[in-house]
């Protein structure tokens, strides 16, 4: 019974070792910071989303530069899929169908800038843009011509 006992003292002591941490592991913040009404999470919960930052500022550096990486144009295939493929792919709300030479040809007929006119400004139930408003109006008429090429 005693050595019972004491095993299982001696269990719990171990298992006590094991859970202890530092209070650093338990929290990076000194002790009077870690509660949720200290004013440091207090102001950690109200901070801005955002932030506004003038061009030239230091705080614009990783904005800017975030930037650089999406900046080029998208090329026509790219456009097409994010933002045509939904409809022209299947046929969706009555669009002509990519690939559909006797859907497309009366419509290549018209002319490129015409189709490239329609796509930007919408036409029936064709949304301006294909409802991609980040696009630009060349990349539009890239995709256009992608969806063109491939409808020949
Ligand atoms: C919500 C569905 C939808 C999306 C998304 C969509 N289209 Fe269309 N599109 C249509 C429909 C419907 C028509 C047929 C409109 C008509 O002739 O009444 C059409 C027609 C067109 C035409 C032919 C216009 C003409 O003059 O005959 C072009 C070009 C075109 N779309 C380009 C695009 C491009 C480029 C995108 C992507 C940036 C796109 N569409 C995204 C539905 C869509």
């Amino acid at each position: 019974m005693l050595t019972a006992s004491l095993v299982l003292v001696a269990a719990l002591f171990a298992a006590g070792n094991v859970a202890a941490k530092s209070t650093k592991e338990i929290s990076p913040y000194p002790l009077g910071e870690r509660s949720v009404f200290s004013d440091r999470a207090t102001a950690e919960r109200i901070k801005p989303v955002g932030s506004v930052c003038v061009e030239g500022e230091e705080c614009g550096t990783a904005a800017a530069a975030g930037e650089e990486v999406a900046s080029g144009p998208r090329s026509g295939e790219e456009v097409y899929n994010a933002s045509c493929g939904a409809c022209h792919a299947s046929g969706a709300a009555g669009a002509p169908k990519t690939g559909d030479a006797g859907a497309w040809a009366p419509r290549i007929a018209q002319g490129e800038a015409t189709l490239v006119k329609h796509a930007i400004e919408g036409l029936n139930a064709m949304p301006p843009k294909g409802m991609c408003m980040t696009c630009s109006d060349d990349e539009i008429k890239a995709a256009v011509e992608y969806m063109v090429e491939k409808s020949k």
